[in-house]
């Protein structure tokens, strides 16, 4: 698509907790008026002015729009070669945006990790997105690049080094430091609260192959793990990663919308690793509570009304601190047809849902804009849109290290 637009990227959410990090990102890296075109957009100008004073400056254009405001919708996307946008719950939000940018043919990422409106989005408007050559790229953050560019790695890798793909990669969290904002809480409430609600919702975020193309819905994958149970391949405890939910459906997805380059046997799972002998297991029941109580929490009962309370509201989040301290640290096991095994590691040098996640979009964002990649479209995944182009910039840009032995 060569589309001459007055911006390269539009950041809509700019001034929200996430959007603001993305902002400031690309303002101390990219600058303005060189060669990334860029603005940031939300709803509410005075916030909007207050946000670019502290992480940019004047020279950053700025741009009004609202979810319920069609017009000011399509205004804002004719301007852009990418919408990134970080206004979410994206179920409550997003839907619009989505169909705008097809229409004007503007790329699109997102950090969304709602399987349930992805689902959504993919029936409605892929084929279109596909006619009209624009890619429509969500989970784009902690989830789902590290999961989906890892597994991309390993079998570029493992294709160039031993001459087969992988049939089997189980990744473990092997260490993460990190917190959660009010957006993130109030989008897997979102998740919960639509699944409670609609037993075919429910029945998406269960099947493992539930953001697959419809006819291609099944597999050797079963549900993500639920429990502790001790793994053969790390020789440790494992208990539940929150993530998988999400994570596994989009490499998954990857791999069918490739035309099954990992195969059509392909087995992937995700875990956290809790360690080993009884210690392991131990601490492997003690880290599984708060996600059990979390996603247990019915809409409107009392453990949920508590957890409201405890976790942060909409635009707040993890310090700078938080931050920079902050890592994720992903093991990938690695088995091969012929029985050889492997093992590939990434890693992020912040704090996964926020530091880390910020670079991770705003390279994303400056891939679909900048960088010469397949004239498809649809609504992809990272490595499906991006492949290579995006792997590099991870490793040079966004902190991210991809190793494999
Ligand atoms: N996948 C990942 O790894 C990852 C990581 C981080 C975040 N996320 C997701 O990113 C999203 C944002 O999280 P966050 O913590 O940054 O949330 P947040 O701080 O609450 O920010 C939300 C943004 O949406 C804007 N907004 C709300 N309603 C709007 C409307 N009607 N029209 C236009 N803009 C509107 C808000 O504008 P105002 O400022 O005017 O209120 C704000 O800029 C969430 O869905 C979260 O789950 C995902």
């Amino acid at each position: 698509m060569n589309k001459s637009c007055e911006f390269d990227i539009i950041i809509w959410g700019a001034s929200g907790f996430t959007g603001r990090l993305v902002a400031g990102y690309i303002f101390s890296k990219y600058g303005t008026n060189r060669d990334l075109k860029w603005a940031m957009a939300g709803r509410n100008l005075a916030k909007l002015e207050l946000v670019r004073s502290k992480v940019a400056d004047k020279t950053v254009p700025l741009v009004v729009a609202d979810s319920n405001d069609d017009e000011s919708l399509k205004e804002m996307v004719k301007r852009a070669k990418v919408i990134c946008t970080t206004v979410g719950p994206y179920a409550k939000y997003g839907s619009k945006l989505v169909s705008v940018c097809i229409e004007n043919k503007t790329h699109y990422c997102d950090l969304a990790g709602e399987v349930q409106w992805i689902r959504k989005m993919i029936d409605k408007h892929h084929e279109s997105a596909v006619a009209n050559q624009t890619k429509i790229v969500n989970c784009c953050g902690f989830d789902s690049i590290p999961s989906d560019m890892g597994v991309y790695f390993i079998q570029k890798i493992s294709k160039a080094k031993k001459g087969q793909i992988a049939k089997q990669i189980q990744m473990r969290v092997a260490g993460a430091s990190g917190g959660i904002s009010g957006g993130t809480y109030e989008s897997l409430s979102q998740v919960n609260e639509e699944a409670h609600k609609d037993k075919n919702i429910f029945k998406v975020l269960i099947n493992p192959y539930g953001l697959n193309p419809v006819g291609e819905q099944e597999g050797l994958d079963k549900y993500d793990l639920r429990t502790i149970v001790y793994d053969k391949a790390s020789k440790s405890w494992i208990g539940p990663f929150i993530m998988a939910a999400i994570n596994t459906k989009i490499v998954r997805r990857s791999n069918a919308l490739s035309g099954y380059a990992y195969g059509k046997d392909f087995r992937y799972d995700e875990a956290t690793l809790s360690g080993k002998g009884l210690k392991g297991r131990v601490k492997g029941f003690i880290s599984a509570i708060p996600i059990g109580l979390m996603m247990s929490a019915k809409p409107g009962s009392l453990l949920k009304r508590i957890i409201d309370k405890i976790l942060p509201k909409a635009g707040e989040g993890p310090n700078k601190k938080q931050r920079e301290n902050g890592f994720y640290n992903l093991r990938f096991y690695i088995t091969y047809e012929d029985g050889s095994k492997a093992l590939a590691k990434v890693i992020g040098d912040m704090d996964p849902g926020y530091g880390s996640t910020s670079k991770m979009l705003s390279e994303a964002a400056i891939c679909l804009a900048k960088d010469e990649l397949l004239h498809l479209g649809g609504v992809l995944t990272p490595s499906t849109a991006m492949g290579d182009k995006l792997l590099s910039r991870l490793e040079k840009n966004a902190g991210l290290t991809f190793s494999y032995k």
